[in-house]
């Protein structure tokens, strides 16, 4: 698919301070249960690789990744609940992996709900495998849900 004349193309960019209020309110519609703007800013603090999908206007995704040694971690990949399905949850996870390269790291991971059905075909093809269950992880109706960790081998690559 090309792009109209005069188009922007969004651009993937390191988040700022200034992006935590458009960035929050993304995470708050899009999720059931949300981070809060403060864990946003700790990530920032921390280092961790925070990047946003800026459409030049408006924010329309972002990722953020912890590295530690040799292993990293998806914290939170997020794509506007009105964007979804257009292509940028795979760009940003596209992203991800290839500074996980970069950075030489040997393994990526993260947790998904069972039922995020989305998320699990997109991890899954992009060569994420399942690796166990973390019992309880997340908050649910009525109680808690199991969360399915996955894993990225890049030493298979
Ligand atoms: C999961 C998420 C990041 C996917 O991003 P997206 O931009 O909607 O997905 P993309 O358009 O890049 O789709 C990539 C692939 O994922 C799969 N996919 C994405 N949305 C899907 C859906 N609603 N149903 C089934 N498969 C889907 C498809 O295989 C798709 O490829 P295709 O378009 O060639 O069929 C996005 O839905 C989202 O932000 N969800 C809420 C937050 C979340 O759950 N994040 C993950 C936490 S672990």
């Amino acid at each position: 698919m090309s792009a109209q004349p005069g188009a922007v193309i969004p651009v993937i960019r390191v988040m700022r301070p200034s992006d935590l209020d458009a960035v929050t309110a993304i995470e708050q519609r899009t999720y059931e249960y949300p981070w809060g703007r403060g864990i946003f800013s700790d990530c920032l603090m921390a280092d961790y690789l925070c990047v946003v999908l800026d459409s030049g206007t408006d924010l329309i995704a972002y990722a953020i990744v912890s590295i530690a040694a040799a292993e990293g971690h998806i914290l939170n990949l997020c794509v506007d609940k009105n964007m979804q399905h257009r292509g940028y949850g795979q760009q940003l996870l596209d992203y991800a992996l290839d500074y996980a390269r970069h950075k030489c790291i040997k393994r990526l991971f993260l947790e998904v709900r069972p039922s995020n059905e989305a998320a699990i075909i997109l991890y899954t093809r992009a060569g994420f495998n399942s690796l166990g269950v973390r019992k309880g992880y997340y908050k649910a109706t009525g109680g808690n849900e199991d969360a399915l960790v996955l894993v990225h081998e890049f030493s298979s690559d």
